[in-house]
């Protein structure tokens, strides 16, 4: 009997669909070639269901998925539907209910691909961001005061405990461990201004890693100095822990020194459940249906999925490989309409490669 796993499948809305399913695609070839059976569930949820329905999440969403080995998430985000509510309502209502509270954000820039970072290659970007994904300004903490009236007031209240800064750290500084690289650990941060949080940050990391990680050196940039380091000495970097806010900003900036949100992908671990994988772009409404959205995000996405969740790294590997052979001799750019390849050629390519055993 082979090793079966099972997936479930959201495509979200607008391009996130036509990427999900070149994952999908490449997934079930690794499988094929690494001779283990992946059942798909796939769901409808997003803009167009609640629009249909009023629904945003049906209640036993997250029952259903905690059954799954593993989620792949297209994206969330409608053109017809106010910012917030599908977002609020499905990514971060799955990723704080699944209790995902690592967001890990890998800025690696893959040969052939284009970086804004001149004389940068990709020998010199190749870090791992760990953003803290439960808690922080995510908790929605705040409200009004005399709202619409001239003295109104809004207050948004960044709550982090120390369980959860705790547990963030030891997968950030485990990570560090098994990269194997530097073995540095930069904690960002602004000590300098946030004096509680990033008091309870520096605590709580620098006690873990004399107890627990003696072989990991720690480091710290204040946030707006490591903007200025990620173009300025990209390979300065092994792997970063953050909050949630500041990990949200810097691997935007991360996104686009890789060479944009058309290869950027990310993963909501719960390291002791259920994890979702997506492309950390949005989703690109305006490009819905042209088959020509940039879908390399979500493959890679598909990668991070069999390495960390399905624990089939050879698999993992040769996505990886597969990848890395079509930004090197095929793809024109990483930006939607200008790759050279349509949406799915790019997944079947990607597939073949897997195939073949490049
Ligand atoms: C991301 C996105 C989300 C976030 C939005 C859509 C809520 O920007 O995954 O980075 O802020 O986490
Ligand atoms: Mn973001």
């Amino acid at each position: 009997m082979p090793r079966t796993y099972q997936l479930a499948m959201i495509g979200g809305d607008g391009t996130g669909p036509e990427v999900a399913r070149e994952a999908q695609k490449v997934l079930d070839a690794a499988a094929l070639r690494f001779d283990f059976k992946l059942d798909w569930e796939t769901l409808d949820w997003g803009g167009d269901r609640y629009l249909r329905t009023g629904e945003i999440l049906p209640d036993s969403a997250a029952a259903l998925l905690e059954k799954k080995d593993a989620i792949l998430l297209g994206a969330i985000g409608h053109p017809d539907v106010k910012p917030g509510i599908l977002e609020k309502g499905i990514l971060l209502r799955l990723r704080f209910e699944l209790q995902q509270y690592i967001n890990l954000r890998p800025v690696k820039l893959y040969p052939g691909v284009w970086t804004p970072i001149k004389d940068k290659g990709p020998e010199h970007i190749d870090f791992v961001v760990v953003r803290e994904n439960n808690e922080g300004l995510y908790t929605g903490s705040g409200g009004f005061l005399k709202k619409g009236t001239p003295e109104e007031v809004a207050i948004q209240t960044a709550i982090q405990s120390r369980a959860g800064a705790d547990r963030c750290l030891k997968f950030a500084f485990e990570l560090t461990r098994a990269r194997d690289r530097t073995k540095t650990l930069t904690l960002v941060g602004k000590t300098n201004v946030l004096t509680y949080e990033f008091d309870l940050w520096e605590r709580a990391f620098h006690e873990m890693g004399e107890r627990e990680f003696p072989d990991i050196k720690r480091d710290y940039n204040h946030v707006d100095a490591c903007c200025m380091w990620f173009v300025k000495n990209p390979e300065w970097y092994d792997v970063i822990v953050t909050n949630n806010m500041f990990g949200d900003i810097i691997t935007d900036l991360g996104a686009m020194i890789q060479g944009g949100m058309g290869i950027a992908a990310g993963g909501n671990l719960n390291p002791e459940g259920v994890s979702m994988y997506e492309p950390i772009g949005g989703s690109a409404p305006k490009y819905t249906g042209q088959n020509v959205i940039n879908p390399m995000a979500a493959i890679c996405a598909g990668g991070m999925l069999l390495e960390h969740s399905l624990r089939e790294a050879a698999a993992a590997a040769a996505v990886d490989r597969a990848v890395k052979k079509l930004t090197s001799e095929r793809m024109k750019s990483q930006a939607a309409g200008k790759m050279g390849m349509g949406t799915t050629e790019v997944g079947d390519a990607v597939a073949q490669f897997v195939a073949d055993g490049i």
